[in-house]
């Protein structure tokens, strides 16, 4: 079987990799510009990919909205199955290509777009075929998983544990996705669409990033014997779903807790099976590589777990019924009364993350520098 890449990047060149000797013959790589050591395998038009009959998966690895969208579409248009690694372009156009293969008989599938290297997406799609998936989430950031170790750890500092993160191949070409959790905000708006078999749109998902974090805040955590981790979650409710991304402080004794390096740790709560976790690499080129390329050959022998999902049911989210205590500090008007009070920061009582993420934004537009985090399990 021949399969065409669009775009040679970290991930483009880790499926290529993988994909050396598999049965999977990579016969076009599309680019930006001229790669010598592509030789003819080359190609700077879409064209020359969408008109070859023998090329039956195309693999976009090239991130964006478009044209990473417009080449999706008119792949499966021109009969050929498609991959994607690129989380919020699918986050936003899941339902409409999802509809689009089904109506020509063929796979798309994007178990690159969340968790990396970790087989999380193709497990929660067996595990919602046969059983009722009524929450999950957890750490699906790799490099704020690396900035908050390195500054927990003691002598990390942002801007250092953020470049090394880059060189690494972790964060995204504007990492202020991977920062302010948009990125986030992708993969578990994504993993709720498959979770519950809907389509959920990712601009109604409330986030907060790590941004405004401070080696104070860091300290006040150790202080109370607490870890911070970026994280996603999603809930199934009476009316639809409750979905959103914050940081979060986890304690002694949780697996979150001594999350290492840029590791993904993400969880499912299902009603037969019960709760599974799911860790590992959740970036970088071999680990996400290495998605591409199992989803690429999972479809060359026809069973690709992603050929179960419709995602064509809109559902609204709403996470005001979502009860959390929150540390909170960087606020010159908090409307929420403080339980206790550690170093310049309150813990809260009981508050709605929807509540909670506006009163961040009321802050944020007002001038200050707030850093938020709900406490988990309280
Ligand atoms: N920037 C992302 C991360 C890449 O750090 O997790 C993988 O999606």
């Amino acid at each position: 079987m021949k399969a065409a890449l669009l775009g040679y990047g970290t991930v483009g060149k880790g499926a290529d990799a993988v994909l050396k000797g598999s049965g999977v013959e990579v016969s076009r790589i599309l680019a930006r510009r001229p790669r010598p050591e592509l030789g003819e395998r080359l190609t700077l038009d879409m064209s020359d990919v969408l008109g070859d009959p023998d090329i039956s998966v195309v693999a976009e690895c090239i991130g964006g909205y478009e044209p990473a969208h417009g080449f999706l579409r008119a792949s499966l248009e021109a009969g050929k199955s498609v991959v994607s690694s690129n989380k919020q372009m699918i986050a936003r156009y899941l339902r409409e290509l999802v509809s689009l293969a089904r109506e020509r008989g063929l796979s798309i599938a994007f178990s690159a777009a969340v968790g990396g290297g970790i087989p999380w997406l193709v497990n929660l799609v067996r595990t919602a075929g046969a059983d009722r998936i009524t929450g999950l989430g957890g750490v699906m950031n790799g490099t704020t998983n690396f900035i908050l170790n390195a500054m927990q750890g003691g002598g990390g500092d942002f801007a250092d544990a953020l470049a090394e993160a880059q060189r690494l191949g972790f964060a995204e070409a504007d990492p202020s996705a991977d920062i302010d959790g948009i990125d986030v905000r992708a993969k578990i708006s994504i993993s709720a669409d498959l979770a519950f078999d809907v389509f959920l749109d990712p601009e109604t998902v409330p986030v907060l990033g790590i941004r405004h974090i401070t080696a104070a805040d860091v300290a006040n955590f150790r202080e109370l014997g607490l870890v911070c981790r970026l994280i996603g979650r999603a809930d199934r409710t009476d009316s639809g779903a409750a979905v959103y991304a914050e940081p979060m402080l986890f304690g002694a004794g949780s697996a979150e807790q001594s999350l290492p390096g840029a590791m993904n740790l993400i969880s499912l709560e299902a009603e037969r099976a019960g709760r599974m976790s799911f860790s590992g690499p959740g970036a970088g080129m071999g680990p996400t590589g290495s998605s591409v390329a199992l989803d690429i050959l999972d479809i060359s022998r026809g069973r690709s777990a992603f050929d179960a999902i419709s995602c064509q049911n809109v559902i609204e989210n709403d996470t005001d019924g979502v009860l959390h205590r929150y540390y909170a500090r960087g606020f010159s008007k908090l409307p929420f009364e403080a339980e206790s009070r550690t170093g310049d920061a309150v813990i809260t009582g009981p508050v709605s993350v929807s509540a909670m993420h506006a009163a961040v934004s009321a802050a944020l537009e007002a001038g200050d520098r707030p850093f938020a985090a709900s406490l988990a399990g309280r």
